[in-house]
């Protein structure tokens, strides 16, 4: 048994990452900046990635350190830079012995400026001279919903014309990363979802399991991330680690 502390362990992929070091008879740090922890038995620390508020107290005594933190809006990104350096520098100071950063499949040919952001968060850790593994993963299942909701709320579900994803669920992701936390070697450096799916079939199937309205509406994206997931620059096909499917994953949802 090791001290994990899990950074952004309160959120969707966190969540996973956090239960299955726990199954794993690890003691786990759930570290967030509101607190709070997604299972009785791990412990919740409150820090702030970007002033570095608490970040000293919550590394005392950790072994590894697991980085599943987001910043969505532009707000909220620098979480991914100034973030990703201050843990960085908390968990040498602390001297831990291995760090595990959640990245996303072809990160650094992404064109959006969010993954700019993550290209240099791997990038930090990549330098920081610290035992890494970054782990990179294909879309979660919730992506395409994310993405859908807001026109889904007018009514409308975009369906991007030849696009396609290959969804995983976070529990899949999280053993990845578990198994990196655990040093295991060969440890997993990309983890893809089991099925590789056209958007308007995950998009029908979301419609139909969930009850969601809306017209399902061909859309061809323009632009650099229109051409990127075009060219199936998200998909890993050769990686179908993933056990548990869009469909099954669907079956789980609350329905609407
Ligand atoms: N969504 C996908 O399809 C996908 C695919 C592959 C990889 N990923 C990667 O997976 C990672 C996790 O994504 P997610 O959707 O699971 O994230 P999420 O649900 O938005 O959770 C983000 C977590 O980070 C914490 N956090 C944010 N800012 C913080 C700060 N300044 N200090 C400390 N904690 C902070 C949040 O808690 P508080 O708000 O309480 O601080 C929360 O626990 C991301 O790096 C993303 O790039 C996502």
């Amino acid at each position: 048994m090791v001290t994990v502390l899990v950074a952004g362990g309160t959120g969707e992929a966190g969540r996973a990452v956090v239960a299955e070091l726990a199954g794993r008879g690890h003691d786990v740090r759930v570290l967030s900046r509101r607190g709070g922890s997604p299972i009785a038995g791990a412990h919740p620390v409150a820090a702030d990635l970007i002033s570095g508020s608490g970040l000293a107290d919550a590394l005392a005594g950790v072994d590894v350190v697991v980085d599943t933190t987001d910043g969505k809006s532009r707000r909220a990104r620098p979480v991914l830079t100034t973030g990703a350096a201050n843990l960085i520098a908390a968990a040498g100071a602390a001297h831990v012995t291995r760090t595990v950063l959640l990245s996303i499949v072809n990160v650094d040919r992404g064109p959006l400026a969010y993954y700019r952001a993550k290209a240099e968060q791997e990038q930090r850790y990549r330098t920081a001279g610290l035992d890494t593994r970054i782990v990179r993963a294909t879309q979660f299942h919730s992506f395409v919903p994310m993405l859908c909701a807001p026109a889904a709320r007018v009514g409308l579900l975009p369906a991007l014309t030849h696009t396609a994803f290959q969804p995983i669920d976070v529990r899949d992701v999280a053993r990845g990363l578990a198994d990196a936390a655990d040093g295991r070697s060969p440890a997993p450096d990309i983890v893809g979802g089991p099925e590789i799916l056209r958007m308007d079939d995950i998009v029908r199937q979301w419609k139909s399991a969930t009850g969601v309205r809306g017209a399902v509406a061909p859309i061809r994206l323009p632009g650099a991330l229109g051409r990127f997931w075009r060219a199936g620059e998200n998909l890993v096909p050769g990686h179908r680690d993933g056990t548990i499917t869009f469909a099954q994953w669907l079956a789980q949802q609350p329905r609407r």
